[in-house]
């Protein structure tokens, strides 16, 4: 008697293909797809408390709970975390911090923190970001949990998130911060919301110290492309066999957070970091190299958006023709020429240093501005932001060690 009879192997597998139809179909729906790609219900850690961010690892009054109204009257829960240079200084814990944010805001910078999707300001790997950017870079940092996130009104919407980003700009500003002491700082799904209010500051004419994407994506649309649920079920590669559907599915995205297409309008340096090998697809190499990849989101989305950064500065790149059979001799060596022309003149433009046993750093310099590209080994899709090595790079290209 075999373990698993023929029958009901085939009863199990049209019962996942049944829900694997299902939660295409569900995810076509607005409401769920708010509720998947925000996860803004998942409220970890349950029951917190914000006014004590004591109770979650910080110095004691070294964080400031605080609301930030946003323009369309959302109330935001937000933190600001005094840096530690500045809280070193003082000659006793204070007693009233809050009156102490523009001396604060003046002393060193601060990062504007944007969160990545589900739980809230005070979840554990987020305090971790706090504290190593309130110590290793003696950066203040501001973080806010999103519209419908945390203690916050509302319910999360792509422009909705955006205006809640702006808010927090406009916050810093009012309390005394300028504009070049702000470092923008996002972890996957905050990097869409990071990159919207960066060429937003753009469009005005406005110059935030740097832009620092942590994990990104290029937008959410490629980014379902290459999903699979828990690191294994593809949820848009089966659909793609029948290529309108999977259109018409990723058509229907609602929040669709397109970072690639805002690139040209972000203006002033910028810091790309992921962590990872290459992601193969489901292999026993990628079982082997668990521990080292970003298993949400592949680290191609970071390369991507470096390159959209690097584009202007090289020629066109050549295009085969829908029937690369009807090339003669003499178009393929002008095409591969071409392919070469470019490679070259990109290996001129980009210098590539290797950091042994951390990572590698890709760099050009461009009208004045840095564009970066951290790849590195460990860190994972979670952590990558707590990473020593990364902090000192972000503290040497955005001048936080004052040399
Ligand atoms: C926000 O509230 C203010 C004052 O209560 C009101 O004047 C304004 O019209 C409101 N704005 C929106 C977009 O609801
Ligand atoms: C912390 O600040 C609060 C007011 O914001 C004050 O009542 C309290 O005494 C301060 N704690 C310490 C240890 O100074």
């Amino acid at each position: 008697m075999p373990f698993l009879s023929f029958s009901t192997a085939r009863k199990i597998f049209a019962g996942l293909g049944g829900l694997y139809v299902a939660t295409v179909v569900l995810l076509t729906i607005p409401y769920f797809q708010t509720h998947t790609l925000f996860l803004h219900a998942v409220k970890l850690p349950f029951f917190a408390n914000f006014d004590v961010p004591e109770l979650y690892g910080l110095a004691p009054n070294k964080t400031i709970n605080l609301r930030i109204e946003t323009a369309d009257n959302e109330s935001l829960g937000a933190w600001f975390v005094l840096s530690d240079s500045f809280y070193h200084s003082l000659p006793t814990i204070p007693s009233q911090p809050s009156d102490l944010l523009a001396t604060a805001l003046n002393a060193r910078p601060t990062i504007l923190f944007f969160h990545g999707n589900a739980a809230t300001r005070a979840l554990g790997a987020r305090i971790q970001h706090y504290t190593g950017y309130s110590s290793r870079l003696a950066a203040n940092v501001l973080v806010i949990d999103y519209r419908g996130f945390a203690d916050s009104t509302g319910t999360p919407t792509q422009p909705g998130l955006a205006r809640d980003a702006r808010a927090a700009w406009n916050w810093l500003i009012k309390n005394g911060a300028s504009a070049d002491q702000i470092l923008i700082m996002g972890h996957s799904l905050g990097t869409g919301v990071s990159s919207l209010l960066a060429a937003e500051l753009s469009d005005e004419g406005i110059s935030p110290r740097g832009l620092v994407l942590l994990s990104p994506f290029s937008s959410i649309t490629k980014l379902l492309e290459t999903y699979s649920i828990f690191g294994v079920v593809p949820l848009i590669k089966p659909l793609a066999m029948v290529p309108w559907v999977a259109k018409m599915v990723l058509s229907m995205l609602v929040h669709t957070f397109e970072t690639d297409t805002l690139v040209p309008r972000i203006k002033g340096p910028v810091l790309i970091a992921h962590a990872g090998k290459p992601f193969l697809g489901f292999s026993l190499l990628d079982l082997i190299s668990m521990a080292e990849n970003d298993w949400e989101i592949p680290y191609s989305h970071s390369q991507a958006l470096f390159d959209a950064f690097l584009d202007p500065l090289l020629p066109t790149a050549p295009q085969l023709p829908a029937n690369a059979a009807a090339f003669t001799q003499e178009e393929w060596s002008l095409f591969m020429d071409r392919v070469a022309k470019r490679k070259d003149l990109r290996e001129g433009i980009v210098t590539t240093v290797e950091l042994r046993n951390f990572g590698t750093v890709h760099e050009f310099t461009e009208s004045g501005r840095k564009v970066t590209f951290v790849h590195t080994r460990a860190g994972g899709h979670d952590y990558l932001g707590i990473q020593e090595g990364l902090h000192d790079i972000i503290g040497r290209n955005f001048g936080f060690f004052g040399h």
